[in-house]
């Protein structure tokens, strides 16, 4: 007896050592484990970083999920779980309970069939199924079908933010999905008839992670192993390159089925595992999670026993049909062989079925094996889960964290050791880390609706926000019949200026430059964003040329709205200096005053615009107002010439290189143009340029339909109530207020910035035409618009960001559309007076909005084309300001002056 007994002990030891040996390559001990681990975070690293991203195996995908559920969610929504080895559609309650604390979640689902077929068949069908399930559902649970669901989205394979279906994985392969929206694609299947919203699309990981957070706040991992693996986490967002943003935390989907693609795990390969992907629908992908999951681990166990039983190591070397067929052994069998009591009868059993005769050892022999297979998997689990932990560990700068990881799946429910090995080597691996692990007994689906009712409450946001920018869209009729509006208030102007909102004044210059102006003068440059002094030296012939030297000179509020007579001694204290600069006090030079409000040719000034309301000014001579303080400081004389508004200073400053700019604009600080008209009764002079004063348009009404109640509140708060409705509409100044409203609006509403109104946001004028601009760049990444609103006082998450930048979109975007609209009217009453089917032109442009600002001269130029397509119309900008325009019709007054006194 005792000698049977030795013989059986060391047939044991022999026969364990054969086995083990056979297997050896599948035993991973700890050191190997920290390699893996350690390999799996520099993975990640590469993953999470844009430029390495496309290189990465671990995807790292962002969602859009930023929180573990904070007891705010509530609702009703349905769910539909697709991806894991049960299709389900389920209804989700989430009720806050009066009186307490706790939420209660009222759950109803129904599995339903998926035939393989479906998997690996054409998209659209296996999206049809889904409807078709939905829609049995609602009927079967008599689920309302007149009022609007909400609908969350398991859908467990790799799929960018966006919805976006990366590749597929485990076994499905159904054709035409790859790189579509997989939102859409259920939104389209979705019969009619079924009033469902899909408003989230959550990966398994993810809802796993929040079903198990509904419960337990720590809970900001999520591991799925079932049929496949992966995991998912919560990053800090600065980490996250894909996505914009530095403050607070997204979950991101690792993905991390696909580790091992690059040939990481080669050294740990088996030839097992290289049969398993060569047989796989997917071969070359997914290395992990072949060598973890379910679908993967009973086949795995298969081909280890057909190669020990070829070698003559099982079964007297007998090898069955059965044994050959792929398949044949299930992740169950593997589970039910390593049942604690009944295992080894279940491994015999099994056996049995596949035609086999075991004996004892063999019944042990196949045990330890599925013993080997599975616990490498939960070994190779808890490397990455090691991995994991040790970067959310860093990341917070702890030495010890507590955490806990949502888990879900099949092979961790269902195997009888996997749950209590996996756990006790992760504690090993990271003994830094006190992991609680949570099984998600309800599956994943509750978690997604709690998603799914953040992304409604998003939606909602959305809603408005867009609601409140609807108004400033401007359909095609509406700006066609801005176009006409403006076209009648020319006319109207042309008649009798004296009541036209549109004032036409005539400006006595009645041609362009032709290039034998000459000599040297001194322009003053007053009305737009800076005041600036300049001396301007323009030579004719051949070498016709214009230089400029010119000095800018800050002009104060308090002065802008002081009195005139402080004005203007501030204006001649500014020439002092710069004649003092160019060294020509003594010159009496001739002077040309770039003056950009409206003024009757004789110098009055009719009203003040924009900032400046500086008092005894309007009604007065300005030019004579201008050489009684040259006379107070009694320092230096000059030989005032003309008077120029900055829409003609632009033209002429443009027409002096293209002859076919008969149109002046700006857009900026004001907006503004001016344009040749026709003389019809004047012999020898046939046009004169007008200086049309459009920012006029409106003082009667006339715009009233499009005006939108945050231009009435920037109307109300200005300095010229009522008054340059356009001009409100349409230039920097203003643009800016306008915004500001918008934004203040949505604040109190509770859409942005939590709702707090700040100090910043009442503040009138911060935002500048360059911040607008700014905003609305391009190329600005979000970060860089946060940081701008910040330097503005404006504290914003990156969602207040987003909408900030969409209001300045659509405020920016409604005023290039009125100003194209407005040049249109120009540009076709120009070629209707001079009877052309087509007119070509050329627009002088300038102003700081048309120039910084990223889209508005292209919106602007697109609306003149929809509007006058009779009309080709070329930009040019002006790229030295109007007082070089000023200079040349000086020197134009000069001459044809000195003309006159000859003759
Ligand atoms: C379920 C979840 O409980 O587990 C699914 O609801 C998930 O979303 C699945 O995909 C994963 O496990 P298995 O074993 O079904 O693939
Ligand atoms: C400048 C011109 O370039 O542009 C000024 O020299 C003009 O005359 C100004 O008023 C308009 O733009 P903004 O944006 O400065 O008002
Ligand atoms: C596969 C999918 C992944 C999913 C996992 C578990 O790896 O690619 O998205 O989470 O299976 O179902
Ligand atoms: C204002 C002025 C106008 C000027 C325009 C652009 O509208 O009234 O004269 O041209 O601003 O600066």
């Amino acid at each position: 007896n005792v000698l049977s007994a030795l013989l059986t002990f060391f047939f044991f030891f022999f026969f364990f050592f054969l086995v083990d040996r056979f297997l050896y390559a599948m035993r991973l001990h700890d050191d190997q484990l920290r390699d893996i681990s350690a390999r799996f975070q520099a993975e990640m690293k590469k993953g999470l970083s844009a430029e390495s991203n496309a290189a990465a195996t671990l995807k790292m995908l962002p969602t859009h999920v930023c929180s573990t559920p904070d007891g705010s969610e509530n609702g009703e929504f349905l769910a539909v779980d697709l991806g894991g080895s049960k299709f389900k559609v389920l209804q989700v309650k989430v009720r806050k309970e009066a009186g307490r604390v706790r939420r209660s979640v009222e759950m109803q689902e129904q599995t339903y069939p998926l035939p393989k077929e479906l998997l690996i068949g054409r998209g659209v069908e296996l999206f049809d199924h889904v409807s078709e399930c939905l829609k049995d559902f609602l009927l079967q649970k008599k689920i309302s079908l007149e009022k609007k669901h909400p609908l969350g989205f398991t859908f467990s394979f790799p799929c960018q933010q966006t919805g976006l279906l990366l590749n597929w994985s485990k076994n499905y392969w159904a054709r035409g999905l790859q790189g579509k929206d997989m939102v859409n694609t259920l939104r389209q299947a979705i019969s009619r008839g079924m009033d469902v919203d899909v408003l989230a699309l959550v990966n398994d990981t993810v809802g796993t992670m929040m079903t198990c957070g509904f419960d337990d706040q720590h809970c900001e991992v999520g591991l799925i192993i079932g049929t496949g693996t992966n995991a998912c986490y919560m990053e800090e967002l600065r980490h996250i390159d894909l996505v914009e943003g530095d403050e607070g935390r997204m979950c991101v989907n690792t993905e991390w089925g696909a580790f091992g693609d690059d040939g990481a795990l080669d050294d740990y390969l088996t030839e097992f595992d290289r049969d398993i992907d060569a047989a796989s629908i997917n071969p070359g992908k997914q290395c992990l999670e072949k060598m973890v999951s379910g679908l993967y681990l009973g086949e795995l166990v298969r081909l280890v026993v057909l190669k020990m039983t070829k070698l003559g190591l099982l079964f007297d070397g007998r090898v069955t049909d059965a044994l050959r067929t792929k398949g044949k052994i299930t992740t169950a069998h593997v589970a039910a062989m390593e049942q604690y009591k009944d295992g080894l009868k279940n491994t015999r059993d099994i056996l049995l079925d596949l035609s086999l005769n075991p004996s004892p050892d063999d019944c042990i022999a196949v045990q330890h094996v599925c013993t080997v297979v599975s616990f490498r998997s939960s070994n190779l689990v808890a490397a990455g889960l090691a991995a994991i932990l040790t970067r959310i560990r860093q990341n917070r700068k702890l030495k010890t964290l507590r955490i806990t990881v949502g888990v879900d799946g099949t092979v961790y429910k269902t195997h009888p050791q996997y749950a209590k090995r996996l756990h006790k080597v992760v504690r090993r691996l990271v003994p830094d880390c006190h992991v609680r692990f949570v099984l998600s007994e309800s599956g994943s689906s509750k978690g997604a609706a709690m998603v799914t009712a953040v992304a409604q409450r998003v939606t909602a946001r959305r809603h408005q926000v867009d609601e409140s920018l609807s108004s400033f869209r401007l359909s095609r009729d509406q700006l066609r019949s801005v176009k006409a509006r403006m076209r009648a208030g020319l006319e109207a102007g042309l008649k009798s200026n004296s009541h036209s909102p549109v004032k036409m004044l005539p400006s006595y210059v009645f041609r362009t430059p032709d290039g034998t102006e000459c000599g040297k003068y001194l322009a003053l440059d007053l009305g737009g964003t800076n005041f600036r002094v300049l001396l301007v030296k323009i030579r004719s012939g051949l070498r016709r040329s214009v230089r400029l030297y010119n000095k800018l000179y800050p002009i104060p509020l308090e002065i802008m709205q002081g009195t005139g007579e402080e004005l203007f001694d501030h204006i001649v204290h500014c020439i002092s200096d710069f004649l003092d600069y160019v060294g020509m006090k003594k010159a009496r030079l001739p002077l040309g005053f770039t003056f950009s409000f409206p003024c009757l040719q004789a110098g009055t000034l009719v009203s003040w615009t924009k900032g400046f309301k500086a008092t005894d000014c309007e009604g007065n001579d300005v030019v004579d107002m201008l050489r009684e303080a040259i006379k107070r400081r009694n320092e230096f004389d000059v030989d005032i010439v003309a008077i120029v508004n900055d829409t003609v200073g632009t033209m002429m400053s443009c027409a002096y290189e293209d002859p076919q700019c008969e149109i002046g604009l700006i857009a900026g600080t004001g907006s503004n143009v001016c344009y040749m008209e026709e003389l019809r009764n004047i012999e020898k002079m046939q046009r004169m340029c007008i200086n049309t004063e459009w920012g006029g348009l409106g003082e009667d009404g006339c715009l009233d339909d499009i005006i939108t109640e945050y231009d009435n509140a920037v109307d109300r708060e200005s300095i010229n109530h009522g008054r340059q409705r356009f001009e409100k509409l349409t230039s920097g100044l203003y643009l800016g207020e306008v915004v500001r409203q918008v934004l203040l609006d949505l604040t109190r509403r509770g859409l942005l910035f939590k709702g707090r109104v700040t100090e910043a946001l009442k503040t009138p004028g911060i935002f500048e035409t360059k911040y607008l601009s700014q905003i609305e760049s391009d190329r600005l990444a979000l970060l860089q618009v946060r940081s701008i609103l910040q330097h503005l006082g404006l504290d914003s998450t990156c969602d207040d960001s987003i909408i900030v930048k969409e209001v300045c979109g659509a405020v920016s975007r409604r005023a290039a559309q009125l100003c194209g609209a407005g040049m249109a009217a120009v540009v076709d009453k120009i070629r209707e007076n001079r009877g052309l089917d087509q007119l070509n032109i050329t627009v002088g442009v300038d102003g700081t909005l048309y120039k910084l600002h990223p889209h508005f001269s292209t919106v602007l130029q697109e609306t003149v084309v929809a509007l006058a397509p009779q009309c080709y119309v070329t930009y040019l900008l002006s790229e030295e300001g109007s007082g070089r325009g000023a200079a040349l019709i000086t020197a134009v007054a000069r001459r044809d002056q000195v003309e006159i006194d000859a003759s």
